[in-house]
């Protein structure tokens, strides 16, 4: 996508060989900045931290982070280890595991002292895979915004949180049925829900869609169901951190409310679900999903600019007052009208799943 006019990936290695590049997201809107991870733990803190984030992005950064561990430790146990200290940083995601499985599944073959390079190699192959399948997710979505722009001027659609372009390597899941539909002409407007308590609404997808000069709003999360009921949405797209093999999907705090707000009010309500996402080994979403739990301070706090242009933290509960913090919820399968993945819009079944994906235990070669 484009950045001040330069067309930017979330995720690069570094011109001299050393690191890997990424987007700090912590620093958006508001800041532009550039960081390099150069050690395991430079990995294992920015997908902590959520200087990156979003589901294939961290798949494909826990990669790049076992390529750089290999180049001090490249032995079965070295990678064991590195393999299990990125998988423990995000529990919900199953792109981690995935990731960091195909990984293995590549390296472990080869002579120690071939790993280090052929798992840099690799991590790019995930990278430019991921950009393919988002591509392919957006020419699949683009039909559903098409066939709406048929029947109406303007196209409303809601979406949650950011699976945009900064959630993956390039294009994003659900917004990139949005960026095509731009690309084709269609008159569209994106509300944009802010996403408490990280406000990935408010600070990333709105500033990706004001780079890439999409007309949008940011509302507040519980704006959704009463702008459907006025008819002002036409379509809800969002993202997965992990969709069972029966199509339940868990997203980000919050989702299962949009999707029951959708359902009442006869929305149609995508998720848009590369199938790195698809955890096909558990059917039960609301049993076999580990939750994340964050800390309290991301609700008891919130970060901003002030109007004199400086950057502050405040407390925006009282002194004294606890806060749970649930990162996720799961969106069952009878809420979801469709999943948008990279080989068509299938039905959240498991029967059509199968069918859709029969090589998908298989790891990538
Ligand atoms: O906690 P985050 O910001 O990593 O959560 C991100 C989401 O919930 C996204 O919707 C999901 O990862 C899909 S990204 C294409």
């Amino acid at each position: 996508m484009v950045v001040n006019g330069t067309p930017t990936r979330t995720i690069w290695p570094a011109a001299d060989g050393r690191g890997v590049m990424i987007i700090d997201q912590t620093r958006l809107p508001h800041e532009f900045v550039i960081a390099e991870l150069a050690t395991l733990l430079d990995f294992v803190i920015a997908i902590k931290d959520m200087k990156v984030r979003g589901a294939p992005l961290i798949g494909v950064t826990a990669a790049y982070g076992l390529a750089i561990a290999l180049r001090e430790d490249p032995s079965d146990s070295g990678l064991a280890q590195a393999s299990a200290k990125l998988n423990a940083t995000r529990p919900t995601a199953v792109n981690l595991a995935w990731a960091l499985g195909v990984m293995a599944a590549t390296l472990l073959p080869l002579p120690p002292a071939e790993r280090a390079a052929a798992a840099f190699v690799k991590a790019g192959e995930l990278a430019d895979r991921d950009v393919a399948i988002c591509d392919s997710i957006g020419i699949n979505g683009l039909a559903l915004i098409a066939a709406i722009a048929e029947r109406k001027r303007r196209v409303n659609i809601l979406t949650h949180c950011n699976a945009g372009w900064l959630a993956t390597v390039d294009w994003g899941t659900a917004t990139a049925p949005i960026y095509k539909a731009q690309e084709a002409g269609i008159d569209l407007h994106v509300y944009v829900d802010e996403t408490r308590p990280r406000n990935q609404g408010a600070s990333l997808t709105a500033w990706e869609l004001s780079q890439q000069g999409i007309p949008h709003q940011v509302i507040v999360d519980n704006a959704g169901g009463h702008i459907m009921q006025h008819g002002g949405i036409d379509l809800v797209i969002v993202g997965t951190d992990r969709t069972t093999a029966t199509g339940d999907v868990c997203n980000k705090i919050g989702t299962y409310l949009k999707a029951l707000a959708a359902k009442d009010n006869d929305v149609p309500f995508y998720v848009a679900a590369p199938s790195s996402s698809i955890d096909f080994a558990i059917a039960d979403g609301l049993q076999d999903i580990p939750i994340e739990e964050r800390s309290a301070r991301e609700v008891t706090h919130m970060r901003g600019r002030t109007d004199d242009g400086r950057l502050e933290t405040v407390r925006i509960v009282p002194d004294g007052s606890g806060a749970a913090n649930p990162a996720f919820d799961v969106t069952p399968a009878r809420l979801v009208t469709g999943l948008i993945t990279e080989r068509g819009i299938i039905p959240p079944r498991k029967e059509a799943l199968a069918a859709a994906f029969p090589d998908r235990l298989v790891p990538v070669e």
